[in-house]
């Protein structure tokens, strides 16, 4: 892909860097995005059903069960091509920040796995806007619990007060992890470009975020399969896959 030299020039200039990733962004490495048709198994469920405090409350196996079939999915894949592009962006510019409304944890695996092995590693903010599949709590007291024996009958409970166990992510209807999502609105005004990935700007407040860095003058970067509500907003709209055009943009700037 050819990108505009005053693009490059830009970039290669610009100081704050915030990044918003959405399921598109995992979707090369193998999870469905969240609203793509299902199949198999839990091809009669809407996602967006099964993910509320109201799904819970009728039925807590039944989204227990489906949360236990995502977490054996994320242990099994692993980042894509522009998950690392987006950590090679964040060793080479002064200030970068990652949004994700992924609860997959895979940007945070390319950030663990570079800390093992390169000497130069430079950290940067991981925002978890949705939390993290891979953790459960109790829906009752709200403690963490590491191990839990999977019933084929019962939802799991929790070892102190005996409330059912859930995943620690955010449900439509409930609250974002405060500090994350101010940290979040923090860096999206605060920056000189704002890259949207893979999302598909229908769930607030993450939405928002894109045009917020836009009103206060960032540049805005889009990069999807298809055009969503900010696209009008960007300044420069990548229609393709995060996994091809992110590392080409990555090279083409700091290669
Ligand atoms: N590269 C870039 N974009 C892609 C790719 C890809 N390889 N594959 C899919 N997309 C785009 C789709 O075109 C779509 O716009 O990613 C977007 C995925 O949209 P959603 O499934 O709606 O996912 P997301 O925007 O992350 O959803 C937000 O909704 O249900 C909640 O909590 C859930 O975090 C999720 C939130």
């Amino acid at each position: 892909m050819d990108f505009a030299p005053e693009l490059v020039q830009y970039l290669r200039k610009a100081d704050r860097f915030a990044a918003l990733t959405g399921a598109g962004a995992s979707q090369e490495s193998g999870l469905r995005t969240f609203r793509d048709a299902q199949s198999g198994l839990w091809a009669q469920y809407k996602p967006t059903e099964l993910a509320s405090p109201e799904a819970f409350a009728r039925d807590p196996k039944l989204v227990w069960d489906w949360y236990a079939w995502r977490r054996e999915a994320v242990k099994s894949v692993r980042p894509n091509a522009g998950h690392y592009a987006l950590h090679e962006l964040a060793q080479r510019v002064p200030h970068f920040t990652v949004i994700t409304q992924n609860v997959d944890g895979l940007h945070e695996f390319v950030k663990q796995e570079s800390l093992k092995v390169s000497e130069t590693f430079r950290d940067y903010p991981i925002l978890e806007l949705h939390g993290n599949i891979q953790r459960v709590r109790c829906s009752e007291c709200g403690a963490f619990t590491e191990e839990w024996g999977d019933d084929s009958e019962f939802v799991p409970r929790c070892g102190g007060c005996g409330g059912l166990l859930r995943p620690d992510v955010v449900w439509f209807g409930e609250a974002l992890p405060r500090s994350a999502l101010e940290a979040a609105v923090e860096s999206a005004r605060r920056c000189d470009v704002f890259l949207s990935i893979g999302t598909s700007g229908l769930v607030q407040p993450a939405a928002s975020l894109g045009f917020a860095a836009h009103n206060r003058g960032a540049l805005v970067i889009e990069i999807n399969l298809e055009p969503t509500p900010l696209t009008p907003k960007a300044d420069y709209f990548f229609q393709g896959r995060s996994g091809e055009i992110l590392p080409e943009l990555v090279q083409a700037v700091w290669g």
